[in-house]
């Protein structure tokens, strides 16, 4: 009988680490038999740069993407495959446009979701254009940063408007403080934003199509200990909330992979971030959540080529406006509302059932390569391209414990720990 191959193009630039996985997890991954009786294969391969012909076909029908936040021939290429070839990519530069966070906060403020009040000021320094002084000379009004200040509150976060990494991230604590950030913010334009504090959890989710891992994060730790094993850390109420803020946003702006962070502070849960156009999936920092990352982008990329999902080209803004727009709705009415149009744009229910009755086999798959010896191998080599030679160890036995308590929760040993 014949066979659908269908090659998944990756768009890397540092990473070893997720790549392999997900690279083994394909391979592995066999044939795919959809409702009709016709068989499917996946095929991944590393995308390289070259020249290319705006009329050329690309061979990828799909494409994760890692790059081209910052690197901008692939950003261009990827345009381009979208809007001439139909090419599924996770996730579309047309919509990361909107990776810096103004976009994202104005759309969510307008839906009725809690994120703090927010200011963007004028950036300290002009931007190098001849044009600039004459009109600003004519058109840019003085402004009184000090009083923005004082009415938002201290402590204020200020914090640029896009971006990402804490790179440029300051909380203000006084009007020398603000002074002194502001004088440093350059040519950045920068948010002033009022502190959620103090918070009860600082909730980090990573979603990947239709499924969302609501993640207990401690951003005051080291990257290896961000996110803490934690179950229920949330009341049932407030996690559904914070998965459906994620689901919204990611649905709202086509992002089919991005990690959503909300500071919860009681029953009260506040969106600061939620625009990764490459949200962290490094071994080193899920640790425990990493086998469930990689089965999920496993199953996503699984279920778009196998069910022809189409790729979404247009966002869909007015049906969450009509929504958010109405006066006769609660937050929690609309919430609701909203989350029917974000679980119908990710297709949940046929997802669901999709990996039910055609990947019942890729739990298991993930399950056996993860306490496999191979995985062991990926994790020593992970960690010897990431830490120092005297940390090495230390960070091996902290991962393998991690990790292996996942194993171990499956029902399984892994083959590593002896
Ligand atoms: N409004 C806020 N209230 C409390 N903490 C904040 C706020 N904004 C940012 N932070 C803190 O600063 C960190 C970095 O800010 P964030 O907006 O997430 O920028 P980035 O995109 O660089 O991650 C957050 O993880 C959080 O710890
Ligand atoms: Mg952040």
């Amino acid at each position: 009988m014949s066979e659908t191959s269908h090659l998944i193009g990756l768009l890397l630039g540092t990473e070893e680490d997720w790549p392999t996985a997900f690279e083994t997890l394909v391979s592995r991954l066999g044939t795919i038999t959809d409702a009709s009786g016709h068989r499917h294969r996946l095929v991944t391969e590393r995308i390289t740069m070259e020249p290319f012909d705006l009329r050329d076909r690309p061979r990828y029908e799909l494409v994760i993407d890692r790059l081209a936040y910052w690197y901008y021939l692939p950003r261009e290429w990827l345009k381009k495959v979208a809007l001439m070839n139909d090419v599924y990519l996770l996730n579309s530069p047309f919509t990361f446009q909107s990776m810096e966070k103004h976009a994202a906060y104005c759309a969510m403020i307008r839906l009725g979701i809690k994120v703090p009040p927010t200011v963007l000021v004028p950036h300290k320094d002009p931007p190098d254009n001849a044009r600039f002084q004459y009109t600003a000379a004519k058109y840019n009004l003085p402004f009184d940063l000090p009083a923005i200040a004082d009415r938002i509150g201290y402590p204020l976060f200020m914090k640029p408007y896009d971006g990402g990494q804490w790179i440029g991230v300051n909380r203000v604590r006084d009007r020398g403080e603000l002074m002194r950030a502001y004088d440093t913010s350059g040519r950045r334009l920068m948010h002033l934003q009022a502190a959620v504090e103090p918070f009860d959890v600082f909730a980090r989710s990573l979603s990947i199509g239709a499924e969302t891992m609501v993640m207990k994060f401690r951003p005051e730790l080291p990257m290896h200990g961000r996110y803490a094993v934690a179950h229920d850390f949330l009341s049932p109420s407030v996690g559904d909330e914070v998965l459906t803020i994620s689901r919204l946003v990611n649905a709202f702006f086509r992002w089919e992979f991005n990690s959503c962070e909300c500071l919860v502070n009681g029953d009260q849960v506040h969106p600061i971030d939620y625009a990764n156009a490459s949200p962290d999936v490094a071994l080193t920092s899920l640790h425990y959540y990493f086998p469930w990352a990689m089965k999920t982008l496993l199953k996503w990329c699984a279920f778009c080529l196998v069910t022809g999902r189409r790729a979404p080209l247009d966002l869909d803004t007015r049906s969450y406006f009509e929504i958010g727009d109405r006066e006769d709705l609660s937050y929690e009415e609309k919430l609701s509302a909203y989350r029917r149009l974000a679980d119908e744009y990710f297709d949940v229910d046929r997802y669901h059932d999709f990996c039910a009755s055609r990947l019942p086999h890729v739990d298991e798959l993930v399950l056996d390569w993860v306490s496999s010896a191979e995985f062991d191998r990926l994790l020593t080599d992970t960690v010897r391209s990431t830490y120092p030679t005297h940390e090495q160890e230390q960070f091996a036995a902290h991962l393998r414990g991690l990790v292996g308590q996942w194993v171990r929760e499956q029902g399984a040993q892994p083959a590593w720990a002896t």
